[in-house]
This record gives C-alpha cells, structure tokens and sequence, in this order.
C-alpha cells in the first residue's frame, strides 16, 4: 500500500492529537504532535526569563537561544506514544500546563521561531508515512499532503475536554479558565500574521461536538482508506 503524508490541523483541544495518535497507531505512521514543540519553545522561555510583565516575548533573547533548543520525541512503550524531549529532558507533562497555555500562542506567532519549526517538521516527514497534527500543516508545512483534515468542535466542548483531560492528571483546572484560555488562543491563533489557522481548500472538515472517539476513529480510517487505495 502507497505511504502517504497525513496533516491533520484545527483549533486547540477539539481532540486532534489523541485521533492524530491513535490513526498513526493503527495504521502503522510516526506521529508528530507539532504543537509539543511549540509549547516546548514555550517552556524553554519561560524557563529563561524570556517574557516581559505585560506577556510580550523577549524576541532578541530568544532568537539567540533558538540553536540551543532541540525538540526531539522518543516512543514510550508503556503509553505507546511518542513523548515530547526538550534538550534530552522529558517535557511530556509540563508542557500541557496551564502556565505554559497561557504562554504559548506570542510564541507561535514569531516568525523566525515557525521557519525553525516548520524546517524540523518537513525534515521529520520527508519519508512520507506520517500524521502530524497542527494548524498549519495542510497550508504550510505539507501543502502536498493526501489526506488534509481540519478538526473543530465548539469552544464550550473543548474547555471541557481539557478540564478532565488536567483532571485526570491531577492538574489544577478551573473550568471558565480554560474556556478563556481556548477563546482567547483561537482568537490569536486565527489572527496572527504568520501562517494563520485556517482551513485548506482542499481539507476535509470534520465537526466532531456530538461524536464519540470511536465514531471519529471510524471516520477517519474510512478516509485514510479512500485516500491510500486511490
Ligand atoms: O495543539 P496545541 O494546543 O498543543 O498547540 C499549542 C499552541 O501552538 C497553539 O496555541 C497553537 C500553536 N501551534 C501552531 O501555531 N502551529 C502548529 N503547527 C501547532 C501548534
């Protein structure tokens, strides 16, 4: 069967990742969550000081420190699941903080921190046979991809699904927070200048509020089957 490059994009927590993770399970594909790095990039700057008072980014600092950031992701064979290292440090939990949230959208905004990115990505699936989900994969990073699908579901639903997500970590989480934090990302995230979110004309858009995971599982295979048979 024919490898080909799957871009999943969409707002933030309308489940794009666990379908992302699940689809490149089943069928065999690396799995890039494209977001992990940008949060990384986040941490990172958080961890250097990198932010002013008024939560605008220190550009020139970070522009400097950006050779010394490596993302990379290593499977973890208890989840399953590629987990998310920043220079050699395992990062999977602290990046999914509300701290880091709240931080991450003035960073994926800058422009010399998505050209690095961006690079990584093309580089990590050149071979094809990859899902990778973000906002501007189908646009941007693979405009060439087979399968393109662009996720959403209402802002209500989503908070909800990162509130038990925290939850059942044992995370702190308000839920109006969230709510606020999941507005105010798709309101920058859809305004900002470089590689804005949007659609592709040639994505698939799925609306998944009212459906079950194993509703959306088999949506998606049903694509990934049209798409790999053609
Ligand atoms: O998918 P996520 O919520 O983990 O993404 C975190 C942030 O990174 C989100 O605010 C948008 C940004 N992002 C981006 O700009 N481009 C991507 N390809 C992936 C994420």
């Amino acid at each position: 069967m024919k490898k080909i490059t799957i871009a999943i994009d969409g707002h933030s927590s309308c489940g794009k990742s666990t379908m992302a993770k699940d689809l490149a399970r089943e069928v065999g594909y690396v799995y890039v969550d494209t977001g992990a790095m940008y949060r990384s990039v986040t941490l990172y700057a958080l961890r250097h000081d990198f932010f002013n008072a008024d939560g605008s980014v220190k550009t020139a600092e970070l522009e400097a420190a950006m050779p010394d950031i490596r993302i990379s992701f290593k499977f973890n064979p208890e989840t399953g699941r590629p987990d998310t290292y920043l220079n050699n440090e395992r990062v999977e939990d602290e990046i999914r903080s509300l701290e880091v949230s709240n931080h991450v959208s003035p960073i994926a905004a800058i422009g010399f921190v998505r050209t690095a990115m961006v690079a990584q990505q093309q580089q990590m699936g050149k071979d094809k046979g990859v899902v990778m989900d973000g906002r501007d994969i189908g646009t941007t990073v693979f405009p060439d991809a087979e399968l393109k699908i662009f996720v959403t579901a209402s802002a209500e639903v989503r908070a909800q699904r990162r509130f038990d997500e925290l939850k059942a970590k044992g995370m702190p989480a308000d839920f109006d927070d969230i709510l606020k934090n999941v507005q105010e990302r798709d309101y920058i995230d859809s305004h900002r200048e470089v590689s804005p979110l949007r659609k592709a004309n040639d994505a698939i858009e799925l609306d998944n509020s009212n459906m079950t995971i194993a509703e959306q599982k088999e949506w998606l295979m049903e694509r990934f089957r049209e798409r790999t048979a053609q």
